[in-house]
């Protein structure tokens, strides 16, 4: 079956490889507002028996949803066999439970949503906290990539003597992984969150660690006030300066330049969602699980 890919919102390397290493067809399509702000989609490639993909990161997923959504109809009316997106990002992942009464559990809402449009899901590293797996949500075949290896190589390549840290027990999944294949030692913290924009971290003893370099890994990065926070702590503790990696740079507002200016040496982060700290590329192991299930017929 031909499979076709149209790049809704996601880093043009990560197409491309697609493309290359896949032989799939760039789809072309118009997305465009009326003049009354609904939009207008027009599909101008011929999708008919086709195995679509939609490449779209999810980050500030609000705006995106509707016109990803009325992408997916109309490929489907237009003949298509398949659907399937490809989310570097998946957003509303975080909300997964009532924190308080009253609140919705957008997650579960998101992925109904998603799994009524889409025949197939591959993301990256989800945010899985009190979820063990997508399958608890999402009723469509979901494929997760993770990005450890990436970023474990990454830091032997870049980091003299590093310590592995995670600024609290959600990140302990990617911290562990992160460090082993490193091989470097790790910490992970321990964090409060009092609300959208403040954090508090307590750290342990680190003494032993005081000629390490500390890497902050995390999987996202939002205000980045977890960041931040951690750099004040290991500051305190007279650690160096830390380099911090991010799987999904979300960096909401000014939270990029608050880390730069917070005493760090570097922010890296992988090509999930665009962004100038972009430096871990990914778009190889996506195309190669597209290759796969290809060939899986999956
Ligand atoms: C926590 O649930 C996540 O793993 C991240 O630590 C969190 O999303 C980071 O958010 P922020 O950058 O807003 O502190």
């Amino acid at each position: 079956m031909k499979q076709i890919l149209f790049n809704l919102f996601v880093d043009e390397k990560i197409a491309n490889n697609l493309k290359n290493m896949t032989n799939c067809e760039i789809g072309e399509l118009m997305i465009r507002q009326f003049p009354d702000e609904e939009t207008h989609i027009k599909i101008e490639s011929d999708v008919k028996n086709c195995d679509v993909i939609l490449l779209a990161s999810l980050d500030r997923p609000d705006k995106k949803l509707l016109p990803l959504l009325f992408i997916a109809e109309t490929v489907k009316d237009l003949g298509a066999k398949h659907v399937r997106l490809i989310a570097p990002y998946l957003a509303y992942m975080r909300q997964d439970k009532q924190f308080y009464p009253g609140e919705g559990i957008t997650s579960q809402y998101f992925a109904a949503l998603i799994s009524h449009y889409f025949d197939g899901l591959i993301t990256v590293d989800p945010h899985l906290h009190r979820r063990r797996s997508l399958k608890e949500i999402y009723t469509i075949p979901t494929e997760v990539l993770h990005a450890a290896d990436k970023l474990s190589i990454w830091i032997k390549e870049n980091v003299s003597d590093p310590i592995v840290i995670g600024p609290d027990k959600e990140s302990e999944q990617w911290v562990l992984e992160v460090a082993n294949k490193a091989e470097a030692p790790f910490a992970v913290l321990e964090k409060i969150r009092r609300g959208d924009n403040e954090v508090e971290i307590s750290i342990p003893a680190m003494g032993q660690y005081k000629n390490h370099t500390p890497v902050l890994v995390d999987d996202i990065i939002s205000t980045a006030r977890t960041m931040i926070e951690t750099v004040k702590q290991l500051k305190n503790a007279k650690m160096k300066p830390p380099v911090c990696i991010g799987i999904h740079a979300i960096f909401s507002g000014g939270a990029y330049q608050d880390l730069l200016n917070a005493g760090v040496e570097k922010v890296i982060t992988c090509n999930t969602i665009q962004h100038a700290s972009n430096q871990i590329d990914l778009s190889e192991d996506i195309a190669q699980l597209v290759i796969k299930l290809k060939r899986e017929k999956i």
